[in-house]
Formats: structure tokens, C-alpha cells, sequence
């Protein structure tokens, strides 16, 4: 799919990877919606894009409210026009163990990662087939959603490969439309997502700052605008899949080693 001239719809677009994404597509001249539950960050990423000569908005939405998406749907192809890409990026996480985890929190990252995309889904697939011709949806997931990286994130990992599991259909469900599906898998990113509590909702037991010493266990990570120019160009070859981190590669061998080695055993 050519990019260049049409709309595209980020969700968790004012910060990190979401603004990665948001910032190639600009580059490329596409007209970006970005939609954030926090506004002021998603209206500072909005002016900047603008700023470069493209139409951008900025849009309070809550990924977990399916009237959010709509409502986020109806202001982007209104204001955009053809929207072709709909990135389901907004996500959460937090730790602790599967049996230990307070029952608000593990809700709260299953309604944001897992219920986010099917909301976003919800919302933009059946406008995409009212308007016909090529469109696609990336959803964020997460060398989580290939294996399991380490313990400690059970419930964030289950969320992701639920990602994975939903997109994985939904590109089978959606190719005689012409709408293709991506997952972003990536390792390690520099963005603040170690600071995700801000923005649990008041239904969820409200927001928490993690401490700060968090921050640093994200610096080395990879450059959320590199992973957005992998996201555009992956979009552009129709590839399923999209592993930004070559070190994800011995996960999967991890996992898929494993599993063989168990037909072999049984
Ligand atoms: N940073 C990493 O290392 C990493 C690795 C793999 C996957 N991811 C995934 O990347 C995606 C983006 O996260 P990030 O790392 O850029 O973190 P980030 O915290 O920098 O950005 C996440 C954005 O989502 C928004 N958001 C949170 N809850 C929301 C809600 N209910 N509705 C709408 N927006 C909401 C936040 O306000 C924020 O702007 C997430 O899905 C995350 O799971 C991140």
C-alpha cells in the first residue's frame, strides 16, 4: 500500500512509539489523527506534525470506551478524509505475579491492550469496507506476544499474545477485503511506558506513579522513531509480522524448540 497522500488514526499517539509512528507517517505526508487519553500530550505531538505542513488533530479518547473509538472515527474521517491505516497502539503494563495480582490492575490491562484493539477494530473496519480500496491496521504487541521474555509480567504477556492471537484471524478474516494486519513485536523501547500508572483510570483504582528509578530500565532501549520508519515501510510491504529487535529471534527459538521437543517426548 502507497502512503503517501491518505489519513491514518494513532492510538496512544502522544507518546513514545504511538508518536514515532505518528512522526514518519507526517514525514510521508500523511494526515495523522493522533488520539491519546492524555489531550495535552496528544495535542503537542498534533501542532508538532502540523507544524511540518500536514492536517493533524488531536484527540481525547480512551482506548477501553467503544463509543470513544467511534466518536474518535466519525471527527477522523471527517476531518481527514480517506482514513487507511488505523494503528491500535495505546497500551499498559504492569508486574507482579499471576496468582498475587490485585484484580482491578490485571482488568485494567486486558480493557486498554486486548479490549483497546478490538474497540479500535470495532470502529474503523467497517468504515474501511464502506469506502473500499486498500486499507490496514497495525497492532501493537510485543516480544510478549512471541514467548515469554521473563517472569514477573503475566498478565501484560497474556494480553499480548492475545494481540497476536486477534490480529493473527483477523488478517485471514479481512485479505478478501483488501485490508491487511500487522503486529508490531518489539523488544526494549525508550518511551514511558515503565511510568504506564499515570494513566489507570479512577474504574481500575486510579492513577500511580511508578519510581522514577523505573525510567532507567527503558534508556537503553530502541528509538521510538526508528520503530515508527519500521512500522511505515512494514505497512507499505503488507508484512504480517514486524520485529524491530533481531534479539526477539531466540525467544521464538526458545518457545518453538521447546514445543517440538515436547512432540518428540510424547
Ligand atoms: N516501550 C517498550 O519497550 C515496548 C515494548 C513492546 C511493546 N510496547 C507497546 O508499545 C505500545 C506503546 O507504548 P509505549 O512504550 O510507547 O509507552 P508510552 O507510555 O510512552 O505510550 C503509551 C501511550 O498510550 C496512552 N494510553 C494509555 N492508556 C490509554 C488509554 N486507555 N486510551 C488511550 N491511550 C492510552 C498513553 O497516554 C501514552 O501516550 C504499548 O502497546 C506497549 O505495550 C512497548
Amino acid at each position: 500500500m502507497k502512503i503517501e497522500r491518505m489519513a491514518a488514526v494513532v492510538t496512544g499517539g502522544g507518546s513514545g512509539i504511538g508518536r514515532g509512528m505518528a512522526r514518519e507517517l507526517a514525514a510521508r505526508g500523511v494526515s495523522v489523527a493522533v488520539a491519546d487519553i492524555e489531550l495535552d500530550r496528544a495535542r503537542e505531538v498534533a501542532d508538532e506534525l502540523a507544524a511540518t505542513g500536514v492536517n493533524s488533530i488531536a484527540v481525547e479518547c480512551d482506548v477501553t470506551s467503544r463509543e470513544a473509538l467511534e466518536a474518535l472515527a466519525e471527527r477522523a474521517f471527517a476531518e481527514l478524509g480517506q482514513v487507511r491505516l488505523l494503528c491500535n497502539n495505546a497500551g499498559v503494563g504492569t508486574m507482579g505475579a499471576v496468582a498475587e495480582l490485585p484484580e482491578d490492575n490485571a482488568r485494567w490491562v486486558f480493557d486498554v491492550n486486548v479490549f483497546g484493539v478490538l474497540n479500535g477494530c470495532a470502529a474503523f473496519v467497517p468504515r474501511f469496507k464502506r469506502q473500499g480500496g486498500p486499507a490496514h491496521v497495525v497492532n501493537t504487541g510485543s516480544e510478549h506476544s512471541l514467548g515469554i521474555p521473563f517472569a514477573g509480567m503475566g498478565i501484560y504477556t497474556a494480553s499480548k499474545h492475545a494481540v497476536l492471537a486477534l490480529s493473527d484471524v483477523m488478517r485471514r478474516e479481512l485479505v478478501d477485503d483488501g485490508i491487511g494486519v500487522s503486529i508490531l513485536c518489539p523488544g526494549l523501547v525508550a518511551t514511558d511506558i515503565w511510568n504506564a500508572g499515570r494513566n489507570r483510570q479512577q474504574a481500575y483504582g486510579g492513577a500511580e506513579q511508578s519510581p522514577p528509578e523505573f525510567a532507567e530500565l527503558f534508556t537503553e532501549g530502541m528509538d521510538p522513531d526508528e520503530v515508527g520508519r519500521l512500522v511505515v515501510a512494514a505497512v507499505e510491504r503488507d508484512d504480517f509480522f514486524i520485529l524491530s529487535h533481531p534479539e526477539v529471534r531466540a525467544i521464538v527459538e526458545q518457545r518453538y524448540d521447546e514445543m517440538l521437543a515436547a512432540f518428540d517426548a510424547c
